[in-house]
């Protein structure tokens, strides 16, 4: 299992040092949540604070749009260095047109589901994904309790990409911690965010290491 800390909990007063701090813990990637108070009811940050903290550390770049429009802003994420750009399926841009704008950047493109949408609607973009992240919240903020009847969803897009023979990646995000991540593995989740579990645990280096070996 790969860890991904949301940097969504951590102090915005030093977010590079939040990122060093997570890099240090044995972070797998840093999950960067963007929001623009209109696709979901709260707001972030964006491409330019991305960019500032880009120096801190080598780790994947793993941004999270939650966005009305993410075509419009995709080469300002690639510009900041992000190396995986996941974007709503639920969003008002054109979906097949943003994976491509993503691809043709050299940045590997991710499409994301709200907890109220199935599992089929990733189904048409799957052989030009590299990873599909499933909601195991409602997006918009940090320190939800998790949706276990997600992880059908999980198992169903798994299932179909074994069946096609391809290398995506399943990512579930939200509520995720000890107590769930093993049945996260089970279904088939390959990279696991978590906010709260991280950066509210004593030692986040401790709380990282405990959900990999849940999983092993
Ligand atoms: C929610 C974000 C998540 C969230 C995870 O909209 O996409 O990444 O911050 O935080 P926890 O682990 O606290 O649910
Ligand atoms: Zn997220």
């Amino acid at each position: 299992m790969l860890i991904a800390p949301s940097l969504l909990s951590c102090d915005f007063s030093k977010f590079g040092k939040e990122i060093e701090r997570m890099d240090l813990a044995g972070a797998d990637y840093m999950h960067l949540d963007v929001m623009d108070g209109h696709f979901v009811p709260n707001i972030t940050f964006g491409a330019p604070v991305i960019k500032y903290v880009r120096s801190f550390t080598d780790k994947v770049f793993d941004v999270h749009l939650m966005i009305s429009e993410p075509l419009k802003y995709i080469d300002d994420f690639c510009d900041a260095g992000a190396d995986i750009i996941t974007f709503h399926v639920e969003c008002d841009s054109h979906i097949e047109q943003t994976i491509d704008k993503i691809i043709s950047r050299g940045v590997k493109a991710g499409l994301v589901i709200k907890p109220n949408t199935p599992a089929s609607a990733v189904f048409p973009y799957l052989d030009k994904l590299s990873m599909v992240l499933v909601m195991t919240v409602e997006p918009g903020f940090g320190g939800q309790s998790f949706m276990a009847d997600m992880l059908p969803k999980v198992k169903e897009i798994k299932e179909e990409i074994n069946r096609r023979g391809l290398n995506v990646l399943i990512q579930a995000d939200g509520g995720i911690g000890t107590g769930n991540i093993k049945a996260c593995a089970e279904a088939g989740v390959d990279v696991a965010v978590a906010g709260t579990s991280v950066f509210k645990a004593p030692d986040p280096k401790k709380a990282i290491e405990e959900m990999k070996n849940l999983c092993k």
